[in-house]
């Protein structure tokens, strides 16, 4: 290779970018509409659960492979164990990123309509808002149009490479969004009927808890953290050998779960205020927010900044989405990176619009049930996030030797040897059991 390959520039450009990745529409949009429909506070206390203690060691586990071998997933398995078929992971890492980018990029077309209709005052007048949505969803054109817009972004951003394209942007972008959120959460709370909201997400009644659920609350933690795909092992690829990689692991779990948090906080006081059923789906976040901004003064400049927040948040979420499939083609000629991000971004794009058309021209053809926007939605979150995380956790105690493991894991950190043990027992035993416990009891809820 002719030049060196990049890297971050600091440790905070890393876990902001990583934190980029991780905060998105999983904390901002699925969490809200998912513990709706999944029994509210119990699903977040499980899914904070897996969270902390499966997400993060399945975090470090993901870092380990990246920033050991420098490499992207499939030529950093094949340097951990040559001639052996776990590379395979890496394939399934880059397909299942694909997937998720190809819907996770209309949701965030929807928001840039979103947001330009709000600067015209979309929050204001006493609107339908489901049926606004609807009628704003059904329109292929308008769309469509803000689904490429969106997509472009991305490419742009990620064609600049990861220094000055992707770490250039978030290092703005993240704290931008930290300090709107808090803005919009004051708001929020300051509701009247505000507790009902907070009661319902934060109240947990484990009797509306069934394998279901609990296969839900894996399946977005695994999300929410960009877990079992490889992204966070393509980033960490970028990480400097002397960086602490347990570190940088608990700052971007904590953020997630504070910004998860302030999400629900944010969401279902509306939610109970304006007697909005919490289970409305995937649309709720556009149906509750602009009722709960029209009943406040400013409103509208609130909503406008609301929807901002969430284009930061989606797109610091696809670069990385994106970066692990430009990295990967690009590997061996990195002045290739350019080109290659036009052409998997574009071809990702037409990729997703069967699901931009799932709830307007092609709302009727439905698999199992669901339509094809849910459908890869449940597929990439709920079996091949956890199967890649489960494939990770086999693959690192299997081939790496438990000495390198902790001089990789600990190295950097002034953490005690305790805490590597206990990473190495979630890794080997605790993570695989789990996973497998969870996808067995939903399996076995499907056909019961
Ligand atoms: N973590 C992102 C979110 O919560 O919105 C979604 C995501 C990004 C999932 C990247 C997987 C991934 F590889």
């Amino acid at each position: 290779m002719s030049q060196p390959r990049e890297q971050w520039g600091t440790r905070l450009g890393f876990v902001l970018a990583a934190a980029g990745s991780a905060i998105g529409l999983g904390a901002v949009w699925r969490l809200p509409y998912v513990a709706g429909t999944s029994g509210g506070g119990a699903f977040f206390l499980i899914f904070i659960a897996f969270t902390l203690i499966l997400g993060t060691a399945l975090l470090i586990a993901e870092f380990v492979v990246g920033r050991r071998t420098q490499k992207p997933p499939v030529p950093a398995y094949k340097t951990i164990a040559p001639n052996t078929p776990w590379f395979f992971n890496g394939i399934m890492g880059m397909i299942c990123a694909i997937l998720i980018l190809s819907f996770y990029s209309v949701v965030g077309g929807w928001i840039i309509i979103y947001f330009v209709r709000s600067l015209g005052g979309l929050a204001s007048g006493g609107t339908d808002y489901e049926a606004l949505f609807g009628s704003i969803i059904s329109n292929p054109w308008e769309v469509g149009i803000a689904h490429l817009a969106f997509m472009l972004i991305t490419i742009l951003v990620v064609q600049g490479g990861v220094r000055k394209g992707i770490e250039r942007t978030t290092n703005w972008m993240m704290p931008a969004l930290f300090i709107l959120f808090i803005v919009i959460v004051i708001r929020s709370l300051t509701l009247e009927g505000a507790g009902e909201g907070i009661a319902f997400f934060l109240q947990p009644d484990f009797s509306a808890v069934t394998g279901t659920t609990i296969l839900f609350a894996l399946g977005q933690a695994f999300f929410s953290l960009s877990l079992g795909n490889s992204v966070m092992a393509t980033y960490s690829s970028y990480l400097p050998k002397e960086k602490s990689l347990i570190n940088s692991a608990f700052s971007i779990v904590v953020l997630t779960i504070i910004i998860s948090l302030l999400s629900g906080l944010a969401i279902f006081p509306g939610v109970f205020a304006f007697d909005i059923p919490p289970d409305a789906g995937p649309n709720l976040i556009f149906i509750v927010l602009p009722a709960v901004f029209e009943q406040l003064a400013l409103g509208s400049l609130f909503f406008t900044l609301f929807m901002l927040l969430l284009v930061f948040a989606t797109l610091t979420s696809a670069f990385s989405l994106l970066e692990i499939i430009v990295s990967s083609v690009s590997y061996k000629r990195p002045d290739s990176r350019g080109r290659t991000a036009w052409i998997v971004g574009i071809l990702i794009f037409i990729l997703g619009i069967p699901s931009n058309l799932s709830y307007g021209l092609l709302s009727d053809w439905l698999i199992f049930g669901n339509t094809f926007f849910d459908s890869i939605d449940i597929l990439t979150s709920n079996f091949l996030l956890p199967l890649g995380a489960l494939i990770v956790s086999l693959f690192l105690p299997l081939k790496m030797k438990k000495a390198d493991l902790r001089d990789e894991v600990m190295r950097g950190s002034a953490m005690g040897n305790g805490l590597f043990l206990v990473w190495f027992t979630v890794i080997r035993y605790i993570a695989p059991v789990a996973i497998i416990i969870v996808f067995i009891n939903s399996l076995i809820g499907l056909f019961t």
